[in-house]
């Protein structure tokens, strides 16, 4: 049984994994810590470090009121090593050996596949935080700056989180990855981040929300299937990075719709209903912005046909989403039917249901995706839009998996690269597109005030109002 111990707040690493008794382990994550805080005075929100941010802070692993929220200065935010407390005895839940005991300490035989799984995940929290360091200076209202720094600050937290597993687990190696981690930059050709979204630039408040809104949601997913690992610290740490995650979600979700909220407003108030002629965020625009964020973001599930996927499922290693809601855990019989390109045209291919389990992860992911775009034309209808936003197809403009290499339309049509190109801007982002919108991305510093193209969220944060000093730029 894995031991979570009560929450050591006064520790210099806030944990509660028990790091007082493990002195080996803590000497090496307080050594790891100068290291980290390096990276996040280099590479971590741009300025802003003399500013009390309405923050809050994990202090315990309980549902109820895990967070404290105060105001918080940046450099002096405490990042900690929390494990959710395990809801009864802890069991392998996929695969051959599903229903057994969950392992406590790494199987060699499954050493090397464990490593490679923690460390891909662990490279996409310091990655996106590089992704979104100049944001915080063209900030739409004290809100958002607030926002994107809690989001910042527990992608911190979840790097540390990985790390402490690979400090623990993997010895040397471990040790060596957890500074690899620190020394990749998201999008530096010498040294990129592992994962291709992760090293996109996301340089303006459009990006930043369609990122957190597909590309941490894909975290989402990865983190829930890996919160069903039979490795029980990888189990319960994922666990609690779950709770976190939430609000990142939350962040873009809200964010997209605010944004198409005003542009409705702005199309009804332009006489010819353009919206940017009123310096708003036009709908072809924010549809473009939804095609580079979710292809890419769909990418991050790996291979529609995976060997990889079938030899994690098989060996317990990683799940799928919600692994209790499905009868058979082993998923030896079953297949799985999808298009595929054969002969230069789409046909029907059945496969193993286990090679398929990127798959069928991806497709909980896309009808969580449709969920809140069935939200958002929602909003345009209330506005007196005729607009309607939707999801390309999921072969649209991919770079992994079976559809790399052919080119489709947004509608999942066969075409050539020819025609792909010739349509590009019209599909995707454009240097154009990101040159308008930092054209009008001018920072929004007063309490309770909005920039034009975003409207104010519902209410504000824990139950303070919109014009709460979420951010105090003059203390
Ligand atoms: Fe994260
Ligand atoms: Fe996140």
């Amino acid at each position: 049984m894995t031991e979570v111990s009560s929450v050591d707040l006064n520790s210099k690493i806030p944990n509660n994994v028990g790091l007082s008794d493990d002195p080996k382990l803590r000497r090496a994550l307080e050594k790891w810590l100068p290291e980290y805080l390096e990276w996040w005075n280099d590479m971590g929100p741009s300025d802003f470090y003399d500013k009390p941010v309405f923050l809050r802070t994990a202090v315990s692993v309980t549902s109820d009121g895990w967070a404290h929220y105060d105001y918080v200065k940046l450099p002096e935010y405490r990042w900690g090593i929390f494990l959710a407390p395990p809801k009864g005895p802890l069991t392998i839940k996929c695969g051959d050996d599903a229903g057994k005991p969950a392992w406590t300490e790494i199987p060699g035989e499954h050493r090397n596949a464990l490593r490679r799984i923690i460390v891909t995940q662990a490279d996409t929290e310091p990655a996106s935080v590089e992704q979104q360091r100049m944001l915080g200076h063209m900030a739409p209202s004290l809100y958002d700056l607030r926002n994107l720094f809690q989001v910042n600050v527990e992608e911190g937290r979840h790097l540390w989180a990985m790390v402490y597993l690979l400090h623990k687990y993997f010895g040397r190696d471990g040790r060596d990855e957890a500074e690899e981690l620190l020394q990749r930059r998201s999008g530096d050709p010498d040294k990129p981040r592992i994962l291709g979204a992760f090293n996109q630039p996301c340089d303006h408040w459009l990006s930043f929300y369609a990122f957190t809104m597909f590309t941490d949601r894909d975290g989402k997913y990865q983190l829930a299937a890996l919160s069903e690992s039979g490795f029980a610290p990888l189990a319960l740490s994922t666990q609690f990075m779950l709770t976190e995650e939430a609000h990142h979600l939350f962040v873009g979700e809200t964010g997209l719709d605010r944004i198409i909220r005003r542009s409705a407003e702005l199309e009804r108030e332009d006489p010819n209903g353009d919206v940017r002629a009123q310096g708003g965020i036009d709908f072809d625009l924010i549809q473009r912005t939804i095609n580079y964020w979710y292809s890419y973001s769909l990418d991050l599930f790996g291979g529609e046909i995976s060997n990889n996927a079938s030899d994690f499922f098989a060996s317990g290693l990683k799940g799928r989403y919600r692994e209790d809601k499905f009868e058979d855990h082993k998923a030896i019989a079953g297949t799985y039917r999808l298009p595929v390109v054969e002969n230069g045209r789409l046909v029907e291919k059945d496969v193993p249901l286990r090679h398929a389990m990127n798959e069928v992860l991806r497709d909980a992911y896309v009808a969580d995706c449709e969920r809140a775009l069935r939200k958002w034309n929602r909003t345009l209808e209330q506005m007196g839009s005729s607009t309607r936003l939707y999801l390309p197809s999921r072969r649209f403009h991919r770079h992994q998996g079976i559809y790399a290499g052919h080119y489709f339309d947004p509608q999942g049509n066969l075409i050539t690269e020819e025609e792909f190109e010739r349509n590009r801007h019209k599909w995707l982002l454009t240097p154009a597109d990101n040159d308008y919108l930092l054209s009008i991305m001018k920072p929004v510093y007063e309490p309770g005030k909005f920039a034009n193209w975003i409207a104010p969220p519902k209410r504000g944060i824990e139950g303070k109002p919109i014009d709460f000093e979420y951010v105090k730029m003059h203390d």
